[in-house]
């Protein structure tokens, strides 16, 4: 210390001394705490700690919600919902919702919300739901949104766990989706599971009564055998017409991109297909 010329930097030095410097690691973050060697301090500094964790919102690792591939959508899954859609409280749902809107968009088995957080970007003034059947693949996108919603985002965008095969009339009512996706759905190859297919004739008709007239429906996958079963069963289905274009500019190219599955296909080099279609 005798080398240090200013007195003031000399004070400074003797003050800092007083201090413990620590660092912890806490859940991936790191977090730097002085700590006064005089017991009234340190307390003081515990408190600030104690807050600075508080305000520390995590963002989910995967890794820790991974969960095996394919749910029976015909098997009770406990899940809860709305007797009909007027008791859905949009306020559990969206923070700030204005009154009286409703969700207009619905990404179907949204897996682990990549689209899902794009789509409420792309379409701030709109309200966006993702539908997902496994329980901590929910739990990862639900404490996603809760990330990002403490740094101001994804304030239009949440999931629910549901079953979307059975329950969409406790959600929505008629005409009120402007656009549903499915992306990269769960392919259920064996011809005895096609019944488990999310693009069905049959779910075709509850998908036309919830889309509003003109609204869209999308699909995708990476299995050309799906793309073209659901594409025949698309368009043999009286309710729906392919759509010449896509009148959101970056939404195609946000399907094969924003996506986990669309990734992990990017990954291994494989072929993507997507189609969409306008509710007559
Ligand atoms: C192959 S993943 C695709 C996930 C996401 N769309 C993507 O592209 O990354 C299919 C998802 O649909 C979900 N799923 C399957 N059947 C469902 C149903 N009936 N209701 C809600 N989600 C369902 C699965 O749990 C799975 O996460």
């Amino acid at each position: 210390m005798d080398n240090i010329q200013s007195p003031d930097e000399k004070q400074k030095i003797e003050e800092s001394a007083h201090f413990v410097h620590i660092r912890l690691r806490s859940r991936g973050h790191f977090i730097r705490v002085w700590l006064c060697t005089c017991l009234l301090c340190r307390r003081l500094w515990a408190r600030v700690y104690v807050l600075v964790m508080e305000n520390v919102v995590k963002f989910p690792q995967k890794r820790y919600f991974r969960q095996r591939a394919h749910a029976n959508p015909f098997s009770d899954h406990n899940l809860e919902y709305p007797i009909d859609p007027s008791k859905l409280s949009m306020h559990e749902l969206y923070p700030n919702v204005e009154e009286g809107k409703k969700i207009s968009i619905v990404d179907v088995g949204c897996g682990y919300g990549g689209f899902l957080v794009r789509l409420s970007q792309m379409f701030p003034e709109k309200y966006c739901l993702g539908m997902e059947i496994r329980t901590k693949v929910v739990e990862y996108v639900r404490q996603r949104i809760v990330a990002l919603r403490a740094k101001g985002e994804c304030l239009n965008g949440q999931v629910i766990r549901s079953n979307a095969m059975k329950f969409l009339p406790n959600f929505f009512d008629k005409g009120q989706l402007e656009m549903m996706f499915f992306l990269f759905p769960d392919p259920h190859f064996k011809r005895k599971k096609h019944k488990a297919r999310i693009i069905t004739a049959q779910l075709l008709t509850e998908y036309a009564y919830f889309l509003a007239p003109g609204g869209m429906l999308f699909v995708a996958t990476d299995v050309k055998e799906l793309f073209d079963y659901m594409t025949a069963v698309i368009d043999a289905h009286s309710m729906f017409e392919k759509a010449p274009d896509c009148p959101f500019p970056g939404l195609i190219e946000s399907i094969t991109t924003s996506t986990e599955e669309s990734m992990k296909v990017d990954r291994k080099g494989g072929d993507k297909f997507v189609a969409f279609y306008k509710r007559k």
